[in-house]
């Protein structure tokens, strides 16, 4: 199969579904959505409108805007007769999932592949909506879509392998970094690298080590602009100043030892909480939802620009 087809399926457009459609608007394709949330449809097209412009700033767009390659069902049967790729982004709760699939399983062409955002859910399990699950794999986003380039692809002994070389190929073809997982683990894997960064960064808040705010400026103006660039693996090979990994591993291995066998393990209880909490507040400076997303996405796409002007 090839990637000349020009419809696919949003299936869900709140926070995930509502970014992956403009990405593949932007990318030329016509865009089948379903949603049942009474504002869903108003609510995606303002959506798009920003993420428009963000993508172009990019330059992430293929076409010029026109609103009508947008439609919205009534139906997710509907929806997804006739496309040939399916980006599932419903909550993230198992019968709702599995419901919706076996509801759509008998409308969808026997080509098509169907890719579900979920971040927590088990392929195992979300499988179980299928009679037939060949076709559906993890197209794991990172938030928002249109703007973070990964992808995280899963499927296992059900899965059809051309479906996963498909779902590269599309994801890749609208300029997504895709990186294929192996075995099932809970999350995946940057989620895991996330929360295993989140456990300490609030074990040093908790422990008074530093505030929230200075917590989250070590990261910010430390590891994780260099992150940004190169990951965990590459930057300590290039620690070691020439000799590569086992020279890094030789040097500074019985520290890291020492530093793993201290690192903290803690529970979202509502001390914690409330740590946390009034930690941010102090961080926003006031700053509302809107204005940190909106500084979040400017910055984020600074980044982005830079990083494709670096490696030309
Ligand atoms: N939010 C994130 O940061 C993030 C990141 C990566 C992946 N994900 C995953 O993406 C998926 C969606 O998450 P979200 O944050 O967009 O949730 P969300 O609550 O913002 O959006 C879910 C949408 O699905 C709609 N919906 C409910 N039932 C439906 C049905 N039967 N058919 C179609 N639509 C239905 C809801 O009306 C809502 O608009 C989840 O599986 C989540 O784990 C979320």
């Amino acid at each position: 199969m090839t990637n000349t087809f020009d419809h696919v399926a949003v299936l869900g457009t709140g926070v995930i579904g509502a970014s992956w459609a403009s990405l593949f608007l932007a990318k030329g394709y016509h865009v089948n959505a379903y949603d049942p949330a009474p504002d869903s449809e108003p609510a995606t097209r303002s959506y798009i409108e920003t993420a428009w412009k963000q993508l172009q700033e990019l330059g992430q767009v293929s076409v010029d805007f026109d609103p009508k390659r947008l439609r919205f069902f009534d139906t997710p049967e509907d929806t997804v007769k006739g496309v040939q790729f399916i980006q599932e982004n419903v909550p993230e709760k198992l019968p709702i999932k599995t419901e919706l699939y076996s509801r759509i399983e008998t409308s969808i062409a026997p080509e098509a592949v169907i890719a579900t955002s979920a971040s927590g859910l088990l392929i195992k399990d979300l499988q179980k909506g299928f009679r037939n699950p060949s076709r559906f794999l993890l197209g794991h986003p990172f938030n928002p879509p249109h703007l973070i380039p990964l992808v995280e692809l899963l499927g296992n002994d059900l899965t059809d392998e051309e479906a996963i070389t498909f779902a590269k190929g599309f994801y890749e073809s609208c300029g997504k970094v895709t990186i294929r997982v192996h075995k099932e683990v809970p999350a995946h894997v940057a989620n895991r690298l996330q929360a295993a960064v989140w456990r300490e960064a609030i074990y040093l808040a908790t422990e008074g080590v530093a505030s929230v705010e200075d917590i989250d400026k070590a990261m910010t103006a430390g590891p994780g602009l260099r992150w940004s660039v190169m990951g965990p693996h590459m930057l300590f090979g290039l620690g070691s100043g020439g000799g590569g990994m086992s020279t890094f591993c030789a040097r500074y291995g019985d520290s890291f030892h020492r530093w793993w066998d201290s690192l903290g393990s803690v529970q979202l209880n509502p001390e914690t909480i409330e740590i946390l909490v009034e930690g941010l507040k102090s961080e926003e400076k006031g700053r509302n939802f809107a204005d940190l997303a909106q500084e979040r996405d400017r910055k984020l796409i600074a980044v982005l620009k830079a990083l494709d002007d670096a490696s030309e």
